[in-house]
């Protein structure tokens, strides 16, 4: 790999890693996956399943994109060359190239809306702004049109910084924008935990109800803990093959994973004290929960809309910086592969995620009735990716470096010390496949 295909300093890979893991998955989807799961119990299971099993895969991802310095399916094919293993493990690359696409249709579809809800503002005379917003959350999504014009537009952003090369077009505009994310989050937080019922919510949060465990909030809990962290499909993996050969891999992938908890924690805490004070918003009310309850938020504030709308665009930040980490895997492969320009290969990329989202966007509207599988299409692709598809690759990636690939060779790159290196593959090993494998089983024979 050429030398300018590195990100230059410690900090950049940090930041485009933590990009790409904090986005819609912290903000929107973080509280409420938490509401319709019944939770602390589920944000409990949540944040073992970051600790135990999302830690050490996106450190395995980290190793061994950088090891490989290509994209996924490259990178896995050059490890499996070196040692002279099979190239079944190839597929991993494949199937991640694939899962990213696929959620990058869904994930379009709501970073339309949050970068819509930019030009959004409740009324200032509304006497009654939280029904006013669940009012309009729902007119919105019942048009079609509105819709794809919102998907269009964020898929052809998304394809134009993908287009400009991961250095200049990624790492340069997220160094800038991240910080600014976290500076905001924090602040709209101690907004909200004065102005609403910040002791309820942190209850909510925080204080198990463990009768509300069941399969299938594990296993939302799991999914939610791979996509928030953007591992188990090449994501972090082909950011991976840009970090500089000097970087400790187990403290950086630290800083992230920290940096990725407390903003999905910090949003939680954020939106449920505005839940908790406004009796007509529900804790349960699934996607729209967000744009339900901000600009309800916002509303009460001096300048609030001015402030709902650099909230609003923070978010499609974040998610561009998300979204770009989805479609990057693919994209390099077919850049490699040489028959199409990465130009060439992100258009045609950006163009099956747009068509496959129109699904999605139906979902809503004409489609609302329809089902697959006993699933709308959006949750079917919401299911199929995060609880079936990002799970798999983390089984994958856990046991390819946990049993396959040689220790020595590992410990050497990683230069993390004896015992810690010892927990980390006893996680690879023995806790992360056991822990999926009991959680996918159990969903399926009950
Ligand atoms: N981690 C992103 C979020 O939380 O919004 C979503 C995501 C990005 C998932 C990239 C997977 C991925 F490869």
């Amino acid at each position: 790999m050429e030398k300018n295909k590195i990100w230059q300093g410690n900090w950049t890979f940090i930041m485009a890693a933590a990009g790409s893991a904090v986005g819609l998955g912290n903000i929107w989807k973080f509280p409420y996956m938490t509401g319709t799961n019944g939770g602390g119990a589920f944000v409990l299971i949540y944040l073992l399943c970051i600790l135990l099993i999302g830690l050490p895969v996106m450190m395995a991802e980290t190793y061994i994109g950088r090891y490989g310095r290509k994209s996924p399916i490259n990178s896995l094919n050059k490890i499996t060359s070196d040692f002279s293993l099979n190239k079944i493990w190839v597929i991993l690359g494949w199937l991640g190239a694939i899962a990213g696409i696929m959620i990058l249709s869904y994930y379009s579809v709501f970073a339309g809306i949050a970068a819509a809800y930019i030009f959004n503002y409740i009324p200032a005379t509304e006497i009654d702004p939280a029904q006013y917003s669940i009012n309009y959350f729902s007119k919105f999504v019942s048009s079609p049109q509105k819709m794809i014009l919102w998907h269009s537009l964020f898929i052809i952003t998304t394809c134009v910084v993908v287009g400009k090369g991961v250095v200049e077009g990624i790492g340069k505009t997220i160094s800038i924008l991240m910080p600014t994310l976290f500076f905001l989050v924090i602040a709209l937080c101690i907004y909200s935990s004065f102005s609403g019922d910040f002791s309820e919510a942190f209850n909510f949060l925080f204080n198990p109800d463990f009768s509300k465990i069941n399969t299938s909030v594990v296993i939302s809990a799991m999914g939610q803990a791979f996509f928030t962290l953007s591992i188990g499909m090449g994501a972090i993996m082909a950011y991976g093959a840009y970090m500089p050969k000097e970087q400790l891999i187990g403290k950086t992938v630290l800083i992230i994973v920290f940096l990725d908890t407390s903003v999905a924690l910090l949003a939680g805490l954020t939106i449920f004290p505005i839940v908790f004070s406004n009796p007509e918003l529900s804790v349960s009310s699934g996607p729209g929960l967000l744009f339900e309850t901000l600009p309800v938020a916002f509303h009460s504030l001096p300048f609030g809309n001015i402030f709902a709308s650099i909230f609003f665009i923070l978010i499609s930040i974040a998610a561009i910086s998300s979204s770009v980490s989805l479609i990057e895997p693919f994209t390099a492969w077919i850049e490699e592969k040489g028959i199409f320009s990465r130009v060439q290969g992100v258009i045609l990329l950006g163009g099956i995620a747009w068509l496959l989202g129109l699904g999605s966007v139906f979902s809503f509207n004409i489609w609302s009735a329809k089902t697959f599988f006993g699933f709308n299409f959006l949750s079917l692709m919401d299911f199929i990716t995060n609880n079936l598809m990002l799970p798999m690759g983390g089984l994958t990636i856990s046991i390819f470096v946990g049993w396959i690939l040689n220790k020595e060779a590992v410990q050497k790159e990683m230069k993390i010390p004896k015992s810690l290196f010892k927990v980390f593959i006893f996680c690879l090993r023995v806790i992360a496949p056991l822990a999926i494998s009991i959680i996918f089983l159990s969903y399926f024979f009950s």
